[in-house]
């Protein structure tokens, strides 16, 4: 659908189960990751863009302290009501969770609510809120990160909370879903929603969130993401784990570099050099934080001098360290990356987000696009019995009102 026939669905919807005219309407996108795949709570860089998929709203405040939340994608639009003054919502200031409420998906916005009243920014009145997602659910495209920027951005527009940096919108989506929802995702995700820039993607420092953005012009070549269809819930999968074990392995190398922030200040040689007194599991997650954020760095440069095949093949490397050392992929999303490498015309495949099924990211040359859809769908078939779809990505603006 079109983003026009999208906002006029979406401020109808509202009028129809609001019973009131929307104030405003709002977009925040998801994103997909190049390079540099779980460095982003190992203090190292991520090379994300923005898509243009991602999370609409159609708002309006209220005049009492009740906020009802619907969405299109979810039970048929049915709404969920709750007071400002809900103890779930833990606006007092009390420990909100995580798991207070009920596990539901409104415990992404109610978590920003939580998050925004926390950095001193009180809501002084409810709302209405109808959201409308164009994210495949579950397809690691970060639909949770898009709702949450989101909600973020309506707070911020409705209520006019001066001093919210488009940044803060980001980082109060990444505390919601830390703290309140309990998955411990880095900010990679959030700041992509925010902070997109079309045809561009963001070079990023997660450990001072610095960035920078990098042209995205492949000439005679697109970025294609692929879903598996193998959908990844995070909270129940490693992901949390996984981030335990990159801490254990912090916390023992403190014990030989003094002062050592996080993995991503160490390089490849200096961590070969000390990788021993980590036990076997351990010293493999944090070699592939390690090679994952030096690969990053060396992506920007080449994405810089147009060496996309230099690119291609660092996102070849962080797949197969993704699969054998940090063991986040699945069997299908190996098959799909092992058949695309085989492809003529595809620069580089890789697994891309969390991990645990989800999507691949390719960059596919213009005259092999339709081999690699073709190909890829005949023996995914025949191997899974299942049909994976594709997107043809162009890199998107961050999270902006509509109207
Ligand atoms: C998920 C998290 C991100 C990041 C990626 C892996 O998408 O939300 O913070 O850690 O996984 O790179």
């Amino acid at each position: 659908m079109e983003e026009k026939t999208i906002v006029e669905k979406l401020t109808a919807d509202f009028e129809r189960i609001f019973g009131t005219e929307a104030e405003g309407v709002f977009f925040a996108p998801g994103r997909v990751n190049l390079i540099g795949e779980h460095t982003d709570y190992n203090g190292g860089h991520v090379f994300p863009c923005a898509l243009t998929i991602g999370t609409y709203a159609a708002a309006k405040k209220r005049s009492d302290r009740i906020i009802r939340f619907a969405s299109l994608n979810i039970r048929g639009g049915q709404i969920t009501e709750i007071s400002l003054d809900d103890p779930t919502l833990a606006l007092d200031g009390s420990d909100p969770g995580p798991g207070r409420g009920a596990d539901d998906w409104t415990n992404y916005p109610k978590g920003v609510i939580w998050a925004f009243a926390k950095s001193g920014h009180k809501i002084p009145c409810g709302f209405d809120i109808l959201y409308y997602g164009t994210i495949p659910a579950g397809s690691g495209l970060s639909s949770s990160a898009s709702l949450e920027v989101l909600t973020g951005l309506v707070l911020r527009e409705l209520f006019n909370l001066d001093g919210v940096r488009q940044v803060d919108l980001a980082i109060n989506g990444q505390k919601a879903e830390n703290v309140y929802v309990g998955m411990n995702c880095g900010i990679m995700d959030q700041f992509a929603s925010a902070m997109g820039k079309a045809g561009h993607a963001i070079f990023l420092d997660t450990n001072t969130l610095e960035y920078k953005y990098a042209p995205l012009d492949l000439k005679g070549m697109k970025i294609v993401i692929t879903n598996s269809c193998v959908k990844h819930k995070l909270v129940d999968s490693g992901y949390n784990t996984r981030r335990e074990e990159c801490e254990t392995a912090l916390d023992t190398l403190k014990g030989v570099v003094g002062g050592l922030g996080s993995l991503g200040e160490l390089t490849p040689e200096k961590f070969d050099g000390i990788a021993d007194v980590l036990s076997e599991t351990i010293a493999k997650r944090a070699k592939h934080a390690v090679y994952e954020n030096a690969r990053t760095i060396d992506a920007l440069k080449a994405l810089g001098q147009d060496a996309v095949e230099h690119f291609g093949n660092l996102m070849n490397e962080s797949h197969t360290s993704l699969r054998d050392d940090f063991e986040v992929s699945c069997p299908e999303i190996d098959f799909l990356v092992d058949m695309a490498w085989k492809i003529p015309g595809v620069l580089g495949s890789r697994i891309t987000g969390g991990g645990f099924g989800g999507c691949t990211v390719s960059i596919v040359k213009d005259e092999a696009i339709a081999t690699f859809k073709e190909t890829l769908t005949k023996a995914y078939k025949e191997k899974f019995s299942l049909t994976p779809e594709f997107y043809v990505i162009d890199a998107g603006e961050g999270a902006h009102r509509i109207c």
